[in-house]
């Protein structure tokens, strides 16, 4: 449609080349929209008339109802000249030929990322919080099942499984956040920015934008049609979620292994082996893990095209659509999945108790009482390690050494043996947790209040998500009602 400067049409594997239509199918009821908002505010302005606005109002109507017929094996360069042909088609020339005044493809393509990533943000944001409650449900579940924390995968504290899935809950809660702002980044409008420097034709940007339930416009046209900032946070926030959904999958892969024996996964959530009748492997955990390569993968190479690029529109850009997809794909997915896995988990409260009492993990807590009596940490620490050396050699836990074991352990130190045993024979991971106060760690007390406290943020942040996509559906519902009205008089 476009070639009248060039002489010659594109051969069918060129064409294919240059073809984003495959892409675009994703943002084609985007496009739809964007143009009749672009339509109605030319007629508010009298720049084109009531028969022409009514006529190419109409034939977008019928686009919305999907007459595309197969969009993937059109011979357009994309969904933007499809449209605007079919358009043609319906409307005729003589209106239909008036819908691409004072806008390009380029604040086209870009108004359709705009609106496509602000409602997957939105769809996240939902994701987020449904997974998160599932993570302060379990947690409440689970304010008494002892389990060993651990560092450098080693056994390391004693604590509670609730506060293991309470930190995820937060860590998914900063993802949340993160969206949420870069959602107020993204909300901008780029339409009425031209090719790239503007029009002469007297539009109005500001109300393009609002009828798009847009918060306000990306001002220059530079800028607007050539940048994909927004689009690189995105990816990159959903980046960093995707590793955090990685890393509680690996969790679970790992204590799902008969040596670790904490959870059993529901069945829906494993695959068999073809060969080896007795196995129920994670895949779909597994899957978690290797998708978020494959969304760092989508970051590096928005990253990679975008830090060449000469400012204003280039073709390359047409290249990072379809990684969008998949990102928002994964992650929207990711996020359900990980939430049904989470409510159908099986976990195995026993099995978490017995590992930690058959640890020393109590040594710190020994060394934390002495410092009570006055010693200095230090010192408490080497009578705690000398003690856990003396346990592991004789091959008896800690709580089980006799006064002649405590005695000969520390007797190169100053501590009484007999204040030693006392602390020790009081001591035990239940009692450890009780004592546990400050404020975020793995007490007992401390289990109830973060509890509490999420479920009131987590309901906090849905009145904050309904009001954006009110804000979006009521925007797009009086744009509608516009165009019915006016529609509707032709008919
Ligand atoms: N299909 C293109 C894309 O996805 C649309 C913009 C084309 N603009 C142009 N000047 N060739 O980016």
């Amino acid at each position: 449609m476009y070639r009248s400067r060039l002489n010659s049409d594109l051969s069918g594997i060129t064409l294919e080349y240059v073809s984003s239509i495959r892409d675009d199918s994703q943002i084609a009821l985007y496009d739809i929209i964007g143009s009749q908002a672009h339509t109605l505010m030319l007629y508010q302005n009298e720049i084109i008339s009531k028969v022409d606005v009514t006529k190419i109002l109409s034939a977008l109507e019928d686009l919305k109802k999907s007459e595309f017929g197969d969009i993937e094996s059109s011979d357009t360069e994309d969904i933007h000249e499809l449209i605007e042909s079919l358009v043609i088609q319906k409307a005729g020339m003589a209106s239909g030929g008036k819908m691409h005044t004072a806008r390009s493809r380029n604040d086209q393509v870009v108004l359709d990322l705009r609106m496509k990533i602000r409602d997957d943000i939105l769809v996240l944001c939902n994701c987020i919080l449904d997974t998160s409650e599932a993570l302060v449900s379990v947690a409440k579940d689970n304010q008494k099942t002892i389990m060993p924390l651990y560092t450098h995968l080693q056994q390391a504290q004693a604590g509670l499984l609730s506060h293991y899935f309470l930190a995820h809950a937060d860590v998914l809660l900063r993802d949340f956040e993160r969206l949420y702002e870069t959602f107020q980044r993204v909300n901008h409008s780029p339409l009425g920015a031209g090719p790239v420097g503007g029009t002469s034709i007297p539009i109005d940007r500001q109300s393009t934008a609002s009828m798009l339930g847009f918060d306000s416009i990306v001002e220059n046209s530079i800028d607007a049609t050539s940048t994909r900032d927004f689009v690189l946070e995105y990816v990159s926030v959903v980046s960093i979620l995707m590793t955090n959904l990685s890393k509680i999958a690996e969790d679970f892969v790992i204590w799902s292994t008969s040596e670790f024996s904490f959870i059993e996964l529901a069945d829906e959530f494993t695959s068999p082996s073809s060969v080896m009748p007795q196995k129920k492997n994670p895949d779909i955990l597994e899957l978690t893990r290797g998708k978020t390569a494959e969304v760092i993968g989508n970051l590096t190479m928005m990253l990679t095209t975008v830090k060449g690029l000469a400012s204003g529109y280039g073709r390359d850009l047409q290249q990072i659509k379809s990684s969008i997809w998949s990102t928002s794909k994964i992650s929207i997915s990711a996020l359900i999945i990980m939430k049904s896995i989470l409510l159908t988990l099986k976990i195995n409260k026993k099995q978490m108790k017995k590992v930690t009492e058959s640890s020393n993990l109590v040594a710190l807590d020994v060394a934390e009482k002495l410092v009570q009596k006055g010693i200095p940490f230090r010192i408490t620490h080497k009578i705690a390690g000398l003690l856990t050396q003396y346990a592991h050699q004789s091959k008896k836990p800690v709580s089980k050494l006799s006064m002649i074991d405590i005695k000969n352990s520390v007797k190169d130190t100053e501590v009484d043996p007999k204040v030693l045993s006392a602390i020790i024979s009081d001591i035990t991971v239940v009692s450890s947790l009780k004592e546990r106060k400050s404020f975020g760690s793995s007490g007992y007390d401390e289990q109830k209040r973060m509890i509490k406290d999420r479920v009131q943020k987590i309901n906090d942040l849905r009145t904050n998500v309904t009001s954006l996509e009110n804000h979006i559906q009521s925007s797009l519902a009086s744009l509608q009602s516009q165009i019915d009205s006016i529609t509707k008089k032709k008919k």
